[in-house]
């Protein structure tokens, strides 16, 4: 970071008022895009999740505490990713340096088959996948986020969850943008359900309109008092079955009794010295994160220069290689052996770019059609979050597409995901995000559909440095792998390294996304000459990180390219 960007980072900070921390310390509560703060911080897609995450630090709990209340209240105030009726990854360091994934990825039902989106002829039928009961996952989010408070939170259950059960209930103001996204959504929750729902009413939303969930706030409060079971069994399990019922779905009680998430080591690899620790299968992100920052350290990016000729075509070029991998060998790997330590060796990577030319882009093996515009669908979410102590969580969950598939719980008042669109379908067919993928990532029953999601936590020299995500389907690692190379290689202070441009490539379509008007028109020629073939994208991403200054401070990144807020004190 420059020192002129520390200084005009110091007078960003919105001030909102004074209270007392538990250890009697008089702190001030930061709230906005680009704040400093001295002890704890929590960045997320929406105000209230922040302010709930950042009110259980000041409590007196510790970051996974803080993470398991923000992620509730995502479930209520972001609905368009934020669920209990979906899935995530979840990774903690402890302030010891000790680290942990929990993995509460959704999983395929017991009467899941390889081909069950294929017509008698073989062909993919429209929509199944993605819109149907039949596209949803056995969820795993409540499962995994109980079993990171047991194993670390420090405050109890019904307190950290309470506040979200309390938003539900009371509602809360729905900001311009998210009364369109919901407006936007509206035929789908309409078309798709069987009666009125929270989220589709008799009139369109409005800025400033409340959202109240009351059935939601009900099925919060038997989490809150039975545990997984008050989800996994008893009447939601119920719920969720009837539901499934109705609209042809095979989620089962079996399915959600048995669903167990796990805790996995972390991927951890190293680039210019830092640490850089993230998710391993069955998330592809973390594998291509490893990858992309491997195959670029040989070559000096800050040199070159942000969104240089050079730079773009070399990150690039990485991609391509990274996501051709991805479509070959990734998969749940609790079903087969995926050689992902060998991913991310060196001699492997160095290999995979032995045939980098610095002249000439090398054609993707299939030239494929562009895929249409796509990101109003692929809204995941991510959030960051550092305690006073130095814990930090770094959490990406989602339902998949934006509300996932517009599938209310009736009577539960949650959305269901569509991540069974997240396996490759038909070997070959792309999903939803463009992604290719083969046997590796075929359904079959309890196996996990391969992710994209990417939560980091980067160390220097021993000491937290960096947490970081984003969402945004295939375009979640490229987007963290921007994130590091901005911080890292072109020293960058965090808001401005999240607000930067952004572009993507994910082997097939052989196409470079960038987002308009983050890459020049010259830059763009040039890259053209190289063999390189451009489309636009209204957005990439939407990260939420949180840097740690030299001093000890949380700086926090909220993406401007939404509502994300950081709430810090
Ligand atoms: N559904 C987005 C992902 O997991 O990559």
């Amino acid at each position: 970071m420059t020192k002129n960007n520390y200084f005009l980072l110091l007078a960003l900070p919105i001030l909102t008022g004074c209270s007392s921390g538990q250890d009697g310390n008089k702190s001030g509560i930061a709230e906005g895009k680009g704040i400093i703060t001295g002890n704890g911080m929590v960045v997320s897609a929406h105000r209230e999740s922040s302010m709930i995450g950042n009110e259980i630090l000041m409590k007196g709990g510790n970051a996974v505490d803080a993470a398991v209340a923000t992620e509730f209240a995502l479930a209520v105030c972001y609905p368009e990713a934020g669920n209990i009726g979906g899935g995530g990854f979840m990774l903690i360091r402890l302030k010891d340096g000790k680290s942990d994934v929990i993995d509460y990825r959704e999983k395929a039902p017991a009467d899941a088959s390889r081909d069950m989106y294929l017509d008698k002829s073989g062909n993919v039928t429209n929509g199944l996948s993605t819109e149907t009961h039949l596209a949803s996952g056995v969820p795993g989010t409540v499962d995994g986020v109980i079993k990171a408070h047991s194993k670390y939170g420090r405050l109890p259950f019904r307190e950290v969850i309470q506040p979200a059960i309390d938003l539900a209930e009371k509602g809360f103001p729905l900001s311009l943008r998210q009364a369109q996204s919901l407006n936007s959504n509206r035929i789908n929750f309409l078309s798709r359900n069987s009666g009125k729902t929270a989220f589709a009413g008799d009139s369109l939303w409005k800025e400033g309109d409340y959202l109240i969930q009351p059935a939601l706030a009900e099925t919060l409060r038997r989490i809150r008092d039975y545990g997984r079971e008050g989800f996994y069994s008893g009447k939601t399990a119920r719920l969720i079955v009837k539901e499934m019922k109705r609209g042809n779905g095979i989620i089962s009680e079996m399915d959600l009794n048995g669903y167990i998430s796990v805790s996995r080591k972390p991927i951890e690899t190293f680039y210019r010295g830092y640490k850089v620790i993230t998710v391993p299968p069955p998330s592809s992100g973390g594998v291509i994160l490893a990858q992309l920052l491997r195959m670029t350290e040989p070559f000096s990016i800050a040199e070159m220069g942000f969104h240089s000729v050079a730079a773009v075509h070399l990150m690039v070029e990485s991609e391509r290689r990274a996501f051709a991998d991805r479509a070959e060998y990734l998969g749940d790997p609790d079903f087969m052996k995926v050689p992902f330590e060998k991913l991310i060796s060196d001699k492997y990577v160095l290999q995979r770019m032995s045939s980098f030319y610095k002249e000439k882009a090398t054609p993707s093996k299939d030239i494929r059609p562009g895929v249409p515009e796509k990101s109003l669908s692929e809204e995941t979410t991510h959030y960051s979050v550092v305690d006073a102590e130095g814990n930090a969580v770094s959490t990406t969950t989602t339902l998949n597409g934006t509300f996932g598939n517009s599938i209310v719980v009736d009577s539960a008042g949650f959305l269901l995901n569509n991540q069974m669109d997240d396996f490759s379908v038909k070997p070959g067919f792309p999903n939803m995000y463009g992604l290719v993928g083969g046997e590796a990532n075929s359904v079959q029953p309890g196996k996990k559909m391969l992710s994209s999601m990417t939560p980091v936590i980067l160390e220097s020299n021993g000491k937290l440095f960096l947490v970081a995500g984003s969402p945004g389907g295939s375009t979640i690692p490229t987007t963290v792998f921007q994130m590091v190379v901005n911080v890292i290689d072109f020293g960058m202070e965090i808001q401005e390294a999240v607000d930067a441009g952004r572009f993507h490539h994910q082997w097939l379509p052989d196409l470079v996304s960038f987002e308009k008007g983050s890459l020049d028109s010259l830059t763009v020629r040039q890259l053209t000459d190289l063999g390189h073939v451009f489309n636009v994208r209204a957005v990439i991403g939407s990260v939420n990180a949180i840097g740690i200054l030299p001093d000890g401070k949380r700086s926090g990144g909220a993406d401007k390219r939404g509502n994300n807020t950081a709430f810090g004190y």
